[in-house]
C-alpha cells in the first residue's frame, strides 16, 4: 500500500515547509518538494491513495507518554481499556502511547510485566510501549530492571506519595536510581510528599471538610516543590536521569529549571489540565462536580499564577513535554465512591483524545510555535523515551505515523458531540477548538479519515524502546 500526502505543510520540530510525503507499506519512503516526480516514477499511477493536504499541516503522529488504560486504582479500575483508550487516542491524532505496568508492594515485577503485555496484546488501535512502576524495590526488582531494559522498557516510575499503595521510601528510591545509573534507564517520579499529604487529608476529613476542593487544598504546592527537590537531590547523588511526571506547581518547575541549569539530567512533563484548568473553576465547582477534576498532582489555584508559568516554561524548555496522565473514571459508580469523602474519589482525568487539539490552542493563541507544538507532543516524547527516528518525525525511514491537521477546522469537545473515551462526562466539556484532526495514519494504515474510524483492534504493536536520546 502506497499513500501520498500532497501539498501539505510538513511540520517537524526543526521546521516547516511545503512537501509531499510518500508512505510505502509501514514506513515513510520520501519527503519531497510538492509536485516532484517522486522516486522517478509517475506518482499518480503508482500510489494507491492520494490525500490532498493543501492548506493543512502534516505532522508526526502524537505520542502520549503517560497513560493508564484499565489501571486498577482507587478501589476501582480506569474506565478506558487498551481497546477504547487507544481508539480514542487515534481520534485525537495520537499514534503512540506509553502506558504503565503496575507493581504493587509484594508483587513480582516481571510477573506484572507479563500480565500487562497480555492485557494489551491484540487490543490496541495504535502502537504502545510500557514504563514499569516500582513500588517496593526488592532485590528481584533490581535485576528485573536490567531485563526490562533489554525488553524495550527503559523507564521506571516511582512514587513519593500514596502510602500503602505505591509509595517508595527514599532508600528504595535511591536503590532504583543506582540501578538506573548503571543500566542507562530513566527514573520517572511522582513527586509529592505523601506523608504530609496523608496528614493534611486526615485533618481535613476530621474537620468535616470532605468536598472535592479539599483534594487540592490538602496537596499544597509546598508538598510538590519539596518532593521535586528531594527527587532531584537523590538523582544527583546517584547519577540517574530523572523525569518528573505531571508537574503542576510553578515552584516545582523552578526546581527542575535550577537543576537543568547545573547540567543535571532532569526533565519535566506537564499535562493539559495544568495548562487550562484550576482549583477555583474546576475542583471547586459546586456540590460534587469538582470530583470530575480530582487528579494528582492537583489542579492549582489560578490566583497563584501556576498556569501562566507553565505555558512560559513550555516556551523556554524548562518543561520539555506534555502528556495527558490519562486515567479516566466515570462519575457514576467510580468518582462517586468519594461522595461523602474526597479522599475516596479515584484520582485521574481522561484527556488522551484531546491533547493534540488542546495544545494546538497554544499555537492559535501565540503561546508556542507550530514547531514547538510538534516538539512537545511528539518529537520530545520520542527522544525522551528512546523511540526517535522510528517515531516523532516525518522523515524517510520513520514509521508512517502521520496526522493531517486542518487549522481551519473546528472541534467541539463534549461527552455527547465528539468524545470517544469510555467516560460518562468530559473534563473538557464545552471547549471549542480551533483546528481539527482530519486524517490519522498509523504505520501506513489510515485509521481515521473523514470523521470515521477505519482501523481494527489489534492494529497497534508493542514498541520496543531504546534508552533515552535526550540526555545532556
Ligand atoms: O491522578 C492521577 N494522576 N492518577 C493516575 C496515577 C498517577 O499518579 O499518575
Ligand atoms: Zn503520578
Ligand atoms: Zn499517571
Ligand atoms: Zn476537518
Amino acid at each position: 500500500m502506497k499513500t501520498l500526502i500532497r501539498n501539505g505543510t510538513v511540520v517537524n520540530a526543526t521546521g516547516r515547509g511545503l512537501a509531499d510525503v510518500l508512505i510505502d507499506g509501514e514506513k515513510i519512503a520520501a519527503v519531497l518538494a510538492p509536485g516532484a516526480n517522486l522516486l522517478g516514477f509517475d506518482v499518480a499511477a503508482n500510489v494507491d491513495r492520494v490525500i490532498d493536504a493543501r492548506g493543512k499541516y502534516v505532522i508526526p503522529g502524537g505520542i502520549d507518554a503517560h497513560t493508564h488504560m484499565e489501571m486498577p486504582f482507587g478501589g476501582t479500575q480506569a474506565s478506558d481499556t487498551f481497546e477504547t483508550g487507544t481508539r480514542a487516542a487515534a481520534w485525537g491524532g495520537t499514534t503512540s502511547i506509553v502506558d504503565f505496568v503496575v507493581q504493587y508492594a509484594g508483587e513480582n515485577v516481571l510477573d506484572q510485566y507479563q500480565k500487562w503485555q497480555q492485557k494489551a496484546a491484540g487490543e490496541c488501535a495504535i502502537d504502545y510501549g510500557f514504563h514499569q512502576i516500582l513500588s517496593d524495590v526488592q532485590d528481584t526488582s533490581l535485576t528485573a530492571m536490567d531485563e526490562l531494559v533489554d525488553e524495550g522498557v527503559s523507564s521506571f516510575k516511582l512514587f513519593m506519595a500514596y502510602k500503602g499503595v505505591f509509595l517508595s521510601d527514599d532508600g528504595q528510591i535511591v536503590k532504583a536510581m543506582q540501578r538506573a545509573a548503571t543500566n542507562g534507564s530513566m527514573i520517572m517520579m511522582h513527586a509529592e510528599n505523601g506523608s504530609v499529604i496523608d496528614l493534611l487529608v486526615q485533618q481535613a476529613v476530621a474537620a468535616g471538610n470532605t468536598s472535592p476542593v479539599y483534594h487540592g487544598v490538602t496537596r499544597p504546592w509546598q508538598a510538590e516543590e519539596e518532593a521535586t527537590h528531594r527527587a532531584i537531590m537523590l538523582a544527583n547523588l546517584t547519577g540517574a536521569p530523572l523525569y518528573i511526571v505531571h508537574v503542576s506547581a510553578k515552584q516545582a518547575v523552578d526546581q527542575i529549571a535550577q537543576a537543568r541549569d547545573t547540567g543535571q539530567n532532569v526533565f519535566g512533563e506537564t499535562c493539559p489540565q495544568y495548562l487550562y484548568l484550576s482549583l477555583e473553576d474546576n475542583l471547586g465547582a459546586p456540590g460534587f462536580e469538582g470530583a470530575k477534576w480530582v487528579c494528582s498532582t492537583p489542579l492549582r489555584a489560578k490566583a497563584e499564577g501556576h498556569q501562566h508559568h507553565m505555558w512560559q516554561s513550555l516556551r523556554t524548555n524548562d518543561i520539555q513535554m506534555v502528556s495527558t496522565d490519562h486515567c479516566p473514571f466515570c462519575m457514576k459508580g467510580q468518582k462517586d465512591l468519594g461522595l461523602t469523602d474526597f479522599s475516596k474519589i479515584p484520582n485521574g482525568i481522561g484527556s488522551v483524545e484531546h491533547r493534540m487539539d488542546l495544545l494546538y490552542q497554544g499555537v492559535v493563541d501565540g503561546k508556542i510555535s507550530l514547531e514547538r507544538w510538534v516538539e512537545v507532543c511528539s518529537t520530545t516524547p520520542a527522544r525522551m523515551f528512546g523511540m526517535y527516528g522510528q517515531k516523532g518525525v516525518i522523515a524517510p525511514g520513520a514509521d508512517g505515523d502521520v496526522v493531517v491537521y486542518d487549522p481551519k477546522g473546528h472541534t467541539s469537545i463534549g461527552v455527547e458531540q465528539t468524545h470517544h473515551m469510555n467516560m460518562d462526562y468530559s473534563a473538557w466539556e464545552g471547549y471549542e477548538i480551533d483546528g481539527h484532526v482530519d486524517t490519522v495514519i498509523s504505520r501506513g494504515k489510515v485509521v481515521i479519515d473523514d470523521f470515521a474510524y477505519l482501523g481494527t483492534k489489534g492494529d497497534g504493536r508493542f514498541i520496543k524502546r531504546g534508552l533515552s536520546q535526550y540526555l545532556i
